[in-house]
């Protein structure tokens, strides 16, 4: 190898690793969370994993059974605009869309 080789490699690996890691916004968004489970657990577990109000309770297959049937874009609907005693995703209006359905998703994925 070149020295001039081993000169672009150490000027590209920073960038590679950088690429590598999930992209953070700075500001506001710095602890933006990216993980549906971090999200539920910050905006939907006070319901969701007591069933207050009657919230569909986390891991409750029971629970679940009927509305599972409508589909994922229709429970977003529901995360998104509010259904009953839920507020519009869940009462933080901070979340992004992208946020709220990951949580959605993981609750719908989560083991039963
Ligand atoms: C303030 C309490 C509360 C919070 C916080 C909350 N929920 Fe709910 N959620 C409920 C209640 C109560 C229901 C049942 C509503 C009904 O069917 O009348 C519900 C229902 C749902 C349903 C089923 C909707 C349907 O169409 O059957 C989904 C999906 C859901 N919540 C997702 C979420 C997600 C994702 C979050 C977090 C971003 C969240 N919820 C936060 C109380 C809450």
């Amino acid at each position: 190898m070149s020295p001039s080789w081993i000169f672009a490699l150490l000027l590209l690996l920073p960038s590679l690793v950088d690429a590598a890691e999930p992209r953070r916004k700075s500001g506001e968004h710095a602890s933006l969370p990216l993980n549906g489970r971090e999200v539920y657990v910050r905006s939907c577990a006070m319901c969701h994993s007591t069933g207050a109000g009657g919230a569909p309770r986390l891991g409750s297959g029971e629970d679940w059974a009927e509305r599972a049937k409508k589909g994922p874009a229709e429970l977003m609907v529901s995360v998104l605009r509010g259904k009953g005693g839920m507020p519009p995703k869940g009462g933080n209006a901070s979340l992004t869309r992208v946020e709220a359905y990951l949580a959605l998703d993981y609750m719908l994925n989560v083991e039963k």
